[in-house]
């Protein structure tokens, strides 16, 4: 769902002041289990702790606005995406969120990492993550993002148009070595939360087509180039994915392409990528499959279609991002004001303002997502008013939970938690308004970490060389 809106204000909508969805709670201050990182919950003073940090205790140490990584929380998801999918690679995708130390417990963990951008490559190195277990993908990578993967020598670049065969094909001329590709098709499936579109025709920027008949032309070209080796195909149908339904369909039009890449060349290629895109929850009537659900449907869909092609099971992978990185993460803010608007019928909106707002979250203003907050540093007196949490830039549609029952008594200096913040929000901060960037902290058996510090003022006006 996009905003029809072109620019300026997002006005109220008078008639309907609340969404279908979001029912008054009984207990305003009870959080709802599947939104929050494992180890986050209401202490007996009705203070939201997390891994044995009060909110209050973080905002004292790391300041406000904050996002707070639950690291038991991150590292037991990316376990259980590697043991569902044991026998399968899993590769994060770096883009959801990556900072050194993310890039470490990925590899501790025993994951792959997804990069796009030679940015992204250099913090995976410098995390120590092994090459051999890093994709690149970029639909226009430099000749110098290409040139950093061929020297670091990461396990595989995913390859996603001609121009990109032709210039990797000369770096490696130059530098004497060979890369390991994939070919990113386009499948025609789009699919985002429980709907997904299957199509014959493929309007977008990535990869190659499959039914136009790209694909199998830059499969063979790779094949037969002396500078490539050609693993497989990789295939990326959309995001927030709730189910198999769409991977059924890209699954099976991606085998059909290797059988057919067998029959012209006679080789079996032994690697499909499926992608990411796994869901998770950022409000309640959100409900993803557990990662055990996905791999058994996944599986059985492989199998079943690579027995239609007379195919032997390739060799597996995934790359999940948000699914790892989303619910860990909690963002911390401070109320700053408080307004109530009335709408006219009796109804009225009101609309809490805190310390931060579109430069750390883009994504309801970009995409009108979904968020659920709760009052966060202590347990709030009074029922449930509806809320909309808004933020400090000069701008109408700077909203960072468009809907949420937020406690009566809320007020200056409380402190507001946004749970399912950690994924696509520190990655697509700006500096929007010249607003510094919130650091990301890291909490595990109560000890507070810095992964990325907090940008100052400095920091911008050291961009600026002066007049
Ligand atoms: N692999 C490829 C090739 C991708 O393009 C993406 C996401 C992923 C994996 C990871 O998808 P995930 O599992 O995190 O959904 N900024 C948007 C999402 C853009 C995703 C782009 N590609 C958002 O905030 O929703």
């Amino acid at each position: 769902m996009t905003h029809m809106h072109v620019a300026g204000s997002i006005h109220a909508d008078a008639t309907s002041p609340a969404p279908l969805w979001l029912t008054r709670p009984d207990d305003v201050n009870a959080l709802t289990e599947q939104l929050w990182s494992k180890n986050a919950s209401r202490n007996a003073e009705g203070e939201l702790e997390i891994a044995g940090r009060t909110a209050a205790s973080i905002v004292a140490e790391a300041g406000s606005p904050v996002y707070v990584i639950d690291e038991d929380d991150f590292r037991t998801r990316a376990r259980q995406w590697r043991d569902a999918f044991e026998g399968w690679d899993v590769y994060y995708a770096g883009k959801s969120f990556l900072c050194t130390t993310v890039a470490r417990w990925i590899a501790e963990e025993g994951l792959g990492l997804d990069v796009c951008t030679g940015g992204e490559l250099a913090v995976a190195l410098r995390g120590g993550v092994n090459p051999a277990r890093i994709g690149l993908h970029g639909n226009n990578k430099s000749a110098d993002e290409l040139r950093a993967a061929l020297h670091a020598g990461v396990g595989r670049i995913i390859v996603d148009s001609s121009n990109e065969i032709t210039r990797l094909e000369q770096l490696c001329a130059e530098s004497g070595t060979v890369a390991e590709v994939m070919i990113r098709v386009t499948t025609g499936v789009e699919a985002h939360t429980h709907e997904y579109i299957a199509t014959a025709h493929e309007d977008q920027k990535f990869g190659f087509s499959i039914n136009g008949g790209a694909a199998l032309v830059a499969m063979v070209r790779s094949h037969h180039s002396p500078h490539l080796v050609l693993k497989g195909i990789h295939s990326h149908i959309g995001s927030q994915i709730f189910d198999t339904n769409g991977f059924e369909v890209a699954a099976r039009r991606t085998l059909k392409l290797l059988a057919q890449f067998r029959e012209a060349t006679g080789v079996t290629l032994p690697e499909l990528d499926l992608g990411g895109g796994f869901g998770i929850s950022y409000i309640k009537e959100d409900t993803p499959a557990t990662p055990a659900e996905l791999a058994d449907g996944l599986r059985s869909i492989v199998e079943h279609e690579c027995r239609g092609f007379g195919l032997a099971v390739p060799r597996i992978s995934i790359e999940p991002g948000r699914a790892i990185c989303g619910p860990s993460g909690t963002a911390i803010y401070t109320v700053g004001t408080v307004k109530t608007v009335e709408l006219g019928g009796g109804q009225s909106r009101r609309y809490v303002a805190v310390d931060g707002g579109m430069s750390d979250n883009i994504r309801p203003a970009l995409y009108a997502a979904e968020y659920s907050a709760a009052l966060a540093n202590r347990a709030g007196d009074g029922g449930p008013v509806l809320s909309r949490v808004v933020g400090k830039h000069c701008e109408g549609g700077d909203i960072l939970v468009r809907d949420e029952f937020l406690p009566d008594d809320i007020g200056p200096g409380d402190l507001i938690a946004v749970p399912a913040a950690g994924a696509y929000s520190r990655s697509m901060a700006s500096n929007y308004n010249h607003v510094p960037r919130p650091p990301v902290v890291a909490v595990s058996n109560g000890r507070l970490s810095t992964l990325l510090r907090r940008e100052t003022l400095d920091d911008l006006l050291a961009l600026d060389p002066g007049a």
